[in-house]
């Protein structure tokens, strides 16, 4: 039985027997102390040859191993510019990954330890209903618009940006972004996060009504021609199953419970809980605003529950809680499991790369052009 994997060198494919890699099925069985011990040997082992990125929502388990952590944002910075090891090992989802190789320099592999670790929003824009949606508005003649995505979108999405004259934009900077883009274009085409589309056209200084909501499944996405002549921002029906558990009631119930706590949010909560917080930003800001923060602040965040426990065990000295009762999980970031970190690491060690994130050479160098908007506009 043959695997086959992309070389992005030369864009040929190259084929490896299965047997040839490690399986992962000797993992499943090893303790937590064994899978530490295995990944940190590991880790010696391969020295400079490989660099570990950890997104913030990873779990502890995880996120100890990682050499440098950040938001999105700053993780396809180190990407960019950390072009020293062989190989990036991406603990984040497959959106995260596929832009570390496109920003990665071509003799740098990167490796997602679990290939089904993706986003369920990412995934609410797929290329075909996008160009549909485009068609369809430069038949209508509205043609003075410019394409953003967030970076939670699929390569091709991106590049269909780059194509356009689009960009990408991340939580941290999707205000210097629309700034950006509002200077270029009358109208925005915002995917295919509806809520933070909403949330930055509001702090932009877009009112509520100049936004329209641009559904895949119907014809003009749900909007008559005049809606969309008129709006400035058109935004994709796309969102996060886990922001998207927090409700403007779970914000007057903390406040209820504790009167002087403060609501920090992520913006890919809807415009209610936006704007009932006191305050919202991307991981890494809501990291920050949490350690600068006094002794004896209380604090309820909405955002992933992996960093939120993250933040109450590391300031102690502080009341850090989840702004929902229940659960907020995100379930494909969780994937990235210590057995999978080892076998992915174990595996370079002994000379076999797994679960390789390549993106085609003509999709990277279209979202290359996106991206690198993006990480010129600050
Ligand atoms: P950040 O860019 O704020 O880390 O967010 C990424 C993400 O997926 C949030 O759900
Ligand atoms: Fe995607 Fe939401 Fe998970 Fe972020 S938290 S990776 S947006 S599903």
């Amino acid at each position: 039985m043959k695997q086959v994997i992309a070389d992005r060198t030369s864009g040929a494919a190259v084929a490896l027997k299965r047997s040839e890699a490690k399986p992962i099925d000797e993992y499943l069985n090893l303790s937590e102390a064994e899978l530490f011990e295995r990944i940190q040997a590991a880790k010696k082992t391969l020295g400079d040859r490989v660099v570990i990125l950890g997104h913030h929502y990873q779990r502890d388990d995880v996120i100890c191993h990682a050499d440098l952590t950040g938001d999105s944002f700053k993780l396809s910075q180190l990407a960019a510019e950390r072009h020293d090891a062989e190989h990036l090992v991406f603990c984040g989802v497959h959106f995260m990954a596929e832009s570390a190789d496109i920003l990665s320099a071509a003799h740098q592999q990167v490796i997602l330890p679990d290939m089904a670790a993706g986003c369920s929003m990412a995934d609410m824009a797929r290329l075909d209903q996008v160009e549909d949606a485009w068609e369809q508005l430069q038949q209508l003649g509205i043609t003075d618009v410019l394409p953003i995505t967030y970076m939670n979108s699929a390569a091709n999405i991106k590049a269909f940006c780059g194509r356009h004259n689009g960009v990408v934009c991340t939580s941290s900077n999707a205000l210097p972004l629309f700034k950006w883009a509002f200077a270029q274009r009358e109208k925005l085409f915002f995917f295919p996060d509806e809520h933070l589309g909403r949330n930055t056209g509001i702090k932009f200084g877009i009112p509520l009504e100049q936004m329209v909501v641009w559904d895949p499944r119907l014809e003009l996405g749900g909007n008559t021609p005049d809606q969309l002549r008129q709006a400035k921002i058109i935004l994709w029906k796309g969102f996060c199953s886990v922001h998207g558990r927090f409700q403007a009631r779970h914000v007057d119930d903390r406040r209820a419970e504790h009167p002087d706590i403060k609501v920090l949010v992520h913006p890919e909560c809807c415009y209610e809980v936006v704007a009932k917080s006191d305050l919202n930003g991307s991981t890494e800001f809501i990291i920050k605003t949490i350690a600068e923060a006094p002794a004896g602040s209380k604090w309820a965040v909405g955002t992933e529950l992996n960093l939120v426990n993250r933040l109450a065990k590391r300031h102690p000295d502080k009341f850090v809680t989840l702004l929902a009762p229940d659960l907020c999980m995100c379930a494909t970031m969780f994937r990235i499991a210590p057995e999978n970190l080892c076998w992915s690491l174990e595996n370079l060690v002994a000379g076999q790369v797994v679960n390789h994130i390549s993106v085609d050479a003509e999709t990277a160098r279209w979202a290359k052009l996106a991206l690198d908007r993006m990480l010129a506009i600050q």
